[in-house]
C-alpha cells in the first residue's frame, strides 16, 4: 500500500480488545464535529434511511436518528458495535450489523444516503467498496465520505485522513464507479478541517 491510496491505513490492526474500547471511547468524543457536518450536508431527514460504513462508536449513526432517520451503523469490529450500543440508550430507529465495506450486509437499494467518516483510509478494497455503496444506494441516494485534511508525508496518528490529492483522488474514483455529481469540499465544523466527497447514485 503505498502514502498516497486513498485506503493508506488498509493494514492497520483491527480495532480489539482493550486497546480498541479506548480508541472507541476517544473517536465518541473526537467525532461529533464530522457526525453534525455528515447530516447536515446529507440533508438527513425523517425521510431517510441511512448506512454508516464503518460506524465506529456510533456518533454519526445516533445523530441521524436523532434527525428522524432510520439507521443501519455498520462495522467490521465486535468491539466497536458493542461500545455502539451501550452508548445508545435510544435505540428506536437505528439497527447495528456487523460487516464491511467490501461485503455490505444490506439489501440492494435500501438506503438514501449512505457515509464513511474517518473510514475509507482503512477499507482493504476501495473499488468493491463503492460497488456495494452504489448496491445499497437507492437511484438519487447520496453518498459522502468525509476524513480529516491531513499534510502530505503526515506520520502516526496524524496521517490518519487525506491530504487534498487524496480526496481528488477518491472523487476519480467514485466517477469511475459510476457515481454522478462528484464533488470535493473543505469543511472546518470543529477545530479541524474535513475533507468531504460527495456523490449520487444515478
Ligand atoms: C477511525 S474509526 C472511525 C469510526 C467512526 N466512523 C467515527 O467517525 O467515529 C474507523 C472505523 O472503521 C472501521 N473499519 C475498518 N475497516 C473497515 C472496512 N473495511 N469497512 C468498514 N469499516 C471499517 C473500524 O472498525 C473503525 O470502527
Amino acid at each position: 500500500m503505498t502514502t498516497d491510496a486513498v485506503n493508506h491505513h488498509a493494514d492497520h490492526p483491527d480495532f480489539a480488545g482493550v486497546t480498541g474500547l479506548l480508541i472507541g471511547l476517544i473517536m465518541s468524543l473526537t467525532g461529533r464535529a464530522a457526525a453534525h457536518l455528515a447530516a447536515d450536508v446529507a440533508c438527513v431527514s425523517d425521510a431517510d434511511r441511512v448506512i454508516d460504513v464503518g460506524c465506529g462508536p456510533g456518533t454519526a449513526v445516533r445523530e441521524a436518528a436523532r434527525r428522524g432517520a432510520h439507521v443501519v451503523g455498520v462495522d467490521p469490529a465486535p468491539v466497536m458495535l458493542r461500545l455502539a450500543r451501550t452508548l445508545t440508550p435510544d435505540r428506536a430507529a437505528i439497527v447495528w450489523a456487523q460487516g464491511a465495506a467490501e461485503d455490505l450486509p444490506e439489501a440492494d437499494s435500501s438506503a438514501t444516503v449512505v457515509w464513511s467518516l474517518a473510514t475509507v483510509h482503512h477499507w482493504r478494497h476501495v473499488t468493491a467498496g463503492l460497488a456495494e455503496i452504489k448496491r445499497v444506494l437507492a437511484p438519487g441516494g447520496r453518498f459522502f465520505a468525509i476524513e480529516r485534511l491531513v499534510r502530505p508525508g503526515a506520520t502516526g496518528l496524524a496521517g490518519h485522513g487525506w491530504t487534498t490529492q487524496q480526496g481528488e483522488s477518491f472523487a476519480a474514483q467514485c466517477l469511475a464507479a459510476g457515481f454522478t455529481n462528484v464533488r470535493v469540499e473543505n469543511h472546518t465544523p470543529g477545530r479541524r478541517a474535513l475533507v468531504v466527497v460527495g456523490a449520487v447514485r444515478p
